[in-house]
């Protein structure tokens, strides 16, 4: 293990805990990620929050995320927890502070100019793990500068040329010291998500409309964001642009080239070529989830992408204990859809995941605080995540997984061999 990762679990005294001694002002003014939220809609240009808010079709899967989370009891056990646990756990070799990390998004810094630094930052500020979206503000070397011990890469699948400029974005990571490669499979189609085309984000070129320019002036602090660290970009796939490729190129040669899920052929020779721990991101069905282990991929991310392409997906929580059960202790378990605070993160950790990410409450942050965000998220869910497991008895993460958990959603594949 490398040392400058090392970190010390500690027991925290239940009054040292930031809940507890009443909070700083930040926690006063946004004392859950809810707050954020509702801030972040009158903060930010309606465009960028519309961007950060909204699902495929009528946002029904993103409430289904939501409501699958919220119906999950646990029932606790009192007379042990004299101290509030430590929350620190291992992945991939690594320590980390807590079981909370970032998933990653293609193009955060619409919702606050310059986001994915912030994020990076307070990732590895914090040392929970933070992913770089193929699409993200950063590029590869970029983000490991800024966050050299918790940066994870995510690939999305571009085939032309036989897979010449995903393999090349992974050469570089490799290059770069990126310790975890995370291939997503759950977008095979583009799908659309309404409040996204309704704003001019559908994906063309962006154009500067009138509503648009008067929707930045009502936002002036995001506004001098935008001054200062400039349009998004798609810094990983500038360089493959062309010589002078302004950013509407970047875009329309980012869509042409990303496409399609990857198929088992193709992940096996991703499997071949990244020596390091690779991740599948988007699993949803059990016996994917034995075809990505049987393949040697090290963790398997249970996701139906915070429910951005279809409504009629299970809510990832739903689906977490049958692929838990399927795989045991093969792989890594990996979560994330519907995540709003430190309590849906033990939850996660009861029903079988070792961590849960989380997206749009980073966009939230985001929009509510812009640089300050992504720690206020940070500092919530883990104080969030420490409370509930001193509540419910479990002196670490992984106990969690030892209470009793009422559940009502959760699918059963009865037609899996061997149930
Ligand atoms: C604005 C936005 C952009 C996203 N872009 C990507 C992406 O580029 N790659 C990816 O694997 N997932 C992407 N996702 C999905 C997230 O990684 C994650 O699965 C999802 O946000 C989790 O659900 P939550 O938002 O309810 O926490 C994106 C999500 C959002 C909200």
């Amino acid at each position: 293990m490398d040392d400058r990762t090392a970190v010390q679990p500690k027991m925290v005294p239940v009054s040292q805990q930031e809940a507890y001694r009443g909070g700083t002002k930040l926690r006063r003014r946004f004392p859950t990620i809810h707050y954020l939220r509702n801030h972040a809609r009158h903060h930010i240009p309606h465009f960028a929050f519309e961007y950060s808010d909204g699902g495929a079709g009528a946002d029904t899967g993103i409430a289904h995320n939501w409501a699958a989370l919220d119906a999950v009891e646990l029932v606790p056990r009192y007379g042990v927890m004299p101290s509030l646990p430590p929350l620190e756990v291992e992945l991939f070799g690594r320590r980390y502070a807590a079981p909370i990390g970032i998933a990653p998004m293609g193009g955060p810094a619409v919702v606050w100019p310059g986001a994915d630094q912030f994020m990076a930052e307070a990732a590895q500020r914090t040392r929970i793990p933070y992913v770089l979206g193929t699409v993200g503000g950063l590029s590869i070397e970029q983000a490991m500068a800024i966050a050299p011990d918790v940066m994870w890469f995510q690939l999305y699948r571009m085939a032309r040329n036989d897979h010449a400029l995903g393999f090349d974005l992974v050469r570089r990571a490799d290059a770069a010291g990126v310790n975890v490669l995370v291939i997503t499979i759950d977008v095979p189609v583009r799908t659309t998500r309404p409040r996204e085309v309704i704003v001019g984000l559908g994906g063309g070129p962006i154009r500067p409309e009138p509503r648009t320019i008067l929707d930045v002036l009502s936002a002036p602090g995001w506004m001098m964001a935008l001054l200062k660290h400039g349009l998004p970009r798609f810094a990983n796939m500038k360089p493959y642009a062309g010589e002078g490729a302004s950013t509407n190129d970047v875009i329309r040669f980012t869509r042409r080239e990303i496409g399609g899920a990857f198929t088992w052929d193709e992940i096996a020779r991703f499997r071949d070529r990244w020596k390091r721990p690779l991740v599948l991101k988007g699993i949803l069905h059990p016996l994917d989830a034995e075809r990505a282990v049987s393949l040697g991929v090290d963790g398997v991310w249970v996701s139906n992408h915070g429910g951005r392409q279809i409504e009629a997906l299970p809510p990832s929580i739903d689906v977490l204990p049958a692929i838990a059960a399927q795989i045991g202790r093969r792989a890594t378990i990996l979560m994330d859809s519907g995540v709003r605070s430190g309590l849906d993160v033990v939850r996660a950790l009861a029903l079988g995941a070792q961590t849960a990410f989380a997206g749009k409450a980073f966009l939230w942050g985001l929009g509510a605080l812009g640089p300050q965000g992504p720690q206020h998220v940070i500092d919530l869910l883990i104080d969030e995540a420490r409370a509930t497991l001193g509540q419910i008895g479990a002196h670490s993460p992984a106990e969690a997984q030892s209470v009793v958990i009422r559940h009502p959603g959760a699918l059963s594949f009865p037609q899996l061999p061997g149930r």
